[in-house]
C-alpha cells in the first residue's frame, strides 16, 4: 500500500502543484496539510471540494485552521478534515479521524506544537490519550504542526514505535532528515506546495515590507512563476511495516487552472 503526504498547500499555486504531481503518480492513500490552501489562510468549502476532487483521503490543519469563518459551519460535513487535537474540547470538528482504506484502519492525527506558537494543550499528552483509545491494529500518522525542530524531534522520539509515521509541518521548508526512528518513519518538516519564487508561498514584497517597516501588510499568495511540490511517500507491508520511503521535492512550470 502506497502513501503520499503533501506539505502545507499554499493557495492556488499549491493546489496546482499537487494536481500536477498526482497526474504522474498513483497512491492508495493521500494526506495533505491544507491550513493555507484558501488564498494562503485557512480553507473554504470551495477549496475543500477542489482538493477532494483530487482524490485526497485526509486533510490536516494547523494554526491557520480557523482563518476562514465558514470553517465553523462546514467542519461537521467535511468528513476528511482534521483540525488540531490539542485545543479546547469545546471546539467544533475532530482532532483525529480513522479511515478505512485497502482493508486497513488508518488513523490521522493533527497536533500543534507549543514552542513559538500560540497556546494549546500538551501535544504529548494529547497523543497518549488518543493512542490509548485506538485499536492496536490501526496504522497511525501524526502531522505535528510546529515551529521548533527540537520539539518535533522530541515528539518523534516520544511516540516512536507507537505512531507509525510522524511528520512536521508549518515551516514550509522541507528538511532532509526523513528516516526511521526504530519502526517509526520521521521527518521534521514536509515542506510546502506553492509558488517556488516566493516567501513561504506568499508574494515577497509585502513580507519584506513587513520586516523592514514593522508595519502590518496584507499578504497575498504568489501565483506567478514555477511551482513547488514538497512531500514524501512510503509503502507499508501487510504487517504495517514501512518498507520504503522517499522525500519528494519537485518543481513544475507554472500552470493556470
Ligand atoms: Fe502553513
Ligand atoms: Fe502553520
Amino acid at each position: 500500500m502506497k502513501f503520499l503526504f503533501a506539505g502545507d498547500i499554499v493557495g492556488r499555486s499549491g493546489r496546482n502543484a499537487l494536481r500536477l504531481h498526482l497526474e504522474n503518480n498513483k497512491y492508495d492513500f493521500i494526506v495533505a496539510n491544507v491550513e493555507n490552501s484558501a488564498a494562503g489562510f485557512g480553507i473554504t468549502d470551495k477549496v475543500y471540494n477542489d482538493l477532494k476532487s483530487m482524490k485526497i483521503h485526509a486533510m490536516t490543519a494547523g494554526n491557520h485552521v480557523w482563518d476562514k469563518k465558514e470553517v465553523e459551519t462546514c467542519i461537521d460535513k467535511w468528513d476528511m478534515f482534521i483540525r488540531p487535537a490539542n485545543i479546547s474540547s469545546k471546539a467544533c470538528g475532530q482532532g483525529y479521524r480513522i479511515f478505512d482504506a485497502c482493508g486497513r484502519k488508518i488513523c490521522v492525527i493533527n497536533l500543534l506544537g507549543r514552542v513559538f506558537m500560540n497556546i494549546s494543550n500538551c501535544p504529548f499528552e494529547s497523543f497518549d490519550n488518543i493512542y490509548e483509545s485506538l485499536d492496536k491494529d490501526c496504522f497511525i500518522i501524526v502531522d505535528f504542526h510546529g515551529e521548533a525542530t527540537s520539539e518535533k524531534i522530541a515528539f518523534g522520539n516520544y511516540v516512536k514505535n507507537r505512531a507509525h509515521v510522524v511528520t512536521g509541518t508549518h515551516t514550509h521548508v522541507q528538511t532532509n532528515d526523513l528516516r526511521l526512528m526504530d519502526n517509526t518513519l520521521y521527518l521534521t518538516d514536509a515542506g510546502m506546495c506553492g509558488a517556488y519564487d516566493s516567501i513561504l508561498g506568499m508574494e515577497k514584497e509585502s513580507i519584506i515590507d513587513r520586516f523592514t517597516t514593522n508595519m502590518p501588510h496584507r499578504f497575498k499568495v504568489e501565483t506567478k512563476g514555477n511551482i513547488l511540490f514538497n512531500g514524501f511517500s512510503f509503502t507499508i507491508d501487510d504487517d504495517n511495516i514501512i518498507r520504503d520511503y522517499k522525500l519528494i521535492n519537485e518543481v513544475y512550470e507554472s500552470v493556470e487552472a
